[in-house]
């Protein structure tokens, strides 16, 4: 018999097979100093295109203030134990109330983490009667939380309104069999390629076939909409999502996420989401500074607009010099290359060490094969100069790509 251990000493994964020549340059690097559009890495200054920081408060001196002051009064363990039992606060409720009105539902639920709440709400939103129809680019808390689904469940095409229909149907038949429901899940904005959902069409579906949405608006949330509403006021269409989710990860710079309802579902979701009812709660100061930092999205709407500044500098530059960003209409930046892992290497490495450009790159198995994306993320911190010098270390690296180049120095460092 085999022990447990020998095939994970083996095979460490697509990923985890590169970890001797990637980690802590490629993966799990260390950015340091104060959060911002420069930052250092290894010693040197960078630019830094990779935080998910989109209105700048991870830094914003208000926000430390409020997050500190917490710190000094609760620390960073108050209030113990889960919501249901003993951690819970009318801090975490007022957070509740003001997320809920922020985005116009009825009632809120805090989660810890957006990706154990998302996974755990999928859990408790369905049984094995309903069916559950999603994306296929769907974020992987979306993918795992349809995994603990013990009925049928149906992908369709990215952002493809026909074959969503297509799946409906199916799923419907099903449903009436079942006696269940279905839950269509899409997100607001896909995190990769930044292309928004197409939550107006999904939502107008809803007129032939009986179906409840749920939203991951993790990256739309702050971003899009009047006052960063979020992705459903964008497409004017924040009535129709029946469960609205965002995460604290990005926009409001912390940790936590919440859904958002009628106070029905709302109150389900409380009662029945093992990531909650069986975790600790939040601690106060990601409470309280989630409240001082709703409050900064609510009234400086100043943020959003230095924020877009740089998104329309930063994808018009892009484009103007013939690079494909493909479809995004969101922050979210992708910049299309061609190349394989060693390549990407390479071109990640002259990026990093002769061009001062800290950013993202996404390649296999995330994206098919051949395929590269760097993932550029704009923030209200950037300037135009970082876009300026961005673009001109694009060009240059892009020559040096075309002329393969990156295809022999990136040979020799995977050798
Ligand atoms: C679309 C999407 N959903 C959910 C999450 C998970 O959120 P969290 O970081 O709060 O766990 C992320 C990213 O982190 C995301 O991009």
């Amino acid at each position: 018999m085999k022990d447990l251990f020998d095939r994970i000493i083996k095979d460490k994964g697509p990923l985890g097979k590169w970890a001797s020549k990637a980690e802590g340059y490629y993966v799990f690097p260390k950015l340091e100093g104060p959060i911002s559009n420069r930052m250092k890495f290894n010693g040197k200054e960078v630019i830094t295109w990779s935080i998910n920081d989109y209105l700048g408060l991870a830094n914003h001196p208000d926000v430390i203030k409020v997050d500190g002051e917490a710190a000094m009064e609760y620390g960073m363990a108050y209030p113990m134990g889960a919501r249901m039992m003993s951690g819970h606060t009318k801090f975490h409720e007022q957070l509740e109330r003001e997320c809920a009105a922020f985005v116009t539902k009825k009632a809120a639920y805090l989660v810890n983490f957006g990706y154990q709440g998302m996974v755990s709400a999928i859990d408790a939103l369905v049984t094995k009667n309903d069916v559950i129809v999603y994306d296929m680019d769907s974020h992987a808390c979306i993918v795992d939380g349809v995994r603990l689904h013990h009925g049928k469940r149906f992908t369709y095409k990215h952002n493809d309104i026909e074959s969503l229909e297509l799946n409906l149907e199916r799923a419907t038949k099903i449903a009436k069999e079942t006696g269940g429901g279905i839950l269509v899940i899409s997100e607001g904005v896909f995190g990769m390629r930044g292309e928004q959902g197409k939550i107006k069409e999904i939502i107008a579906l809803k007129k032939k076939f009986n179906f409840r949405v749920l939203i991951d608006d993790a990256h739309g949330f702050g971003t899009l909409g009047k006052n960063g509403r979020g992705t459903g006021f964008e497409q004017e269409c924040q009535d129709g999502i029946d469960i609205y989710f965002a995460t604290f990860a990005k926009s409001m710079a912390g940790i936590g996420a919440f859904f958002a309802g009628d106070k029905d579902v709302i109150q389900y979701l409380q009662y029945n989401m093992r990531s909650q009812m069986f975790a600790k709660s939040l601690p106060m100061p990601m409470v309280k500074g989630a409240l001082k930092r709703l409050d900064m999205i609510r009234t400086m709407p100043e943020l959003k607009e230095k924020l877009w500044k740089n998104v329309n500098a930063l994808q018009s530059g892009l484009k103007e010099n013939g690079f494909n960003i493909g479809n995004t209409n969101t922050c979210v930046t992708p910049v299309f290359l061609k190349g394989e892992v060693p390549e990407a290497m390479a071109l990640v490495h002259d990026l990093r060490e002769n061009h001062h450009i800290f950013c993202s790159i996404v390649i296999y198995p995330v994206i098919p094969k051949g395929l590269m994306i760097l993932r550029l993320i704009p923030t209200a911190t950037h300037t135009l100069q970082d876009v300026e010098e961005t673009i001109t270390a694009f060009k240059a690296m892009r020559e040096k790509l075309d002329k393969g180049i990156y295809t022999r120095v990136g040979a020799a460092m995977v050798r």
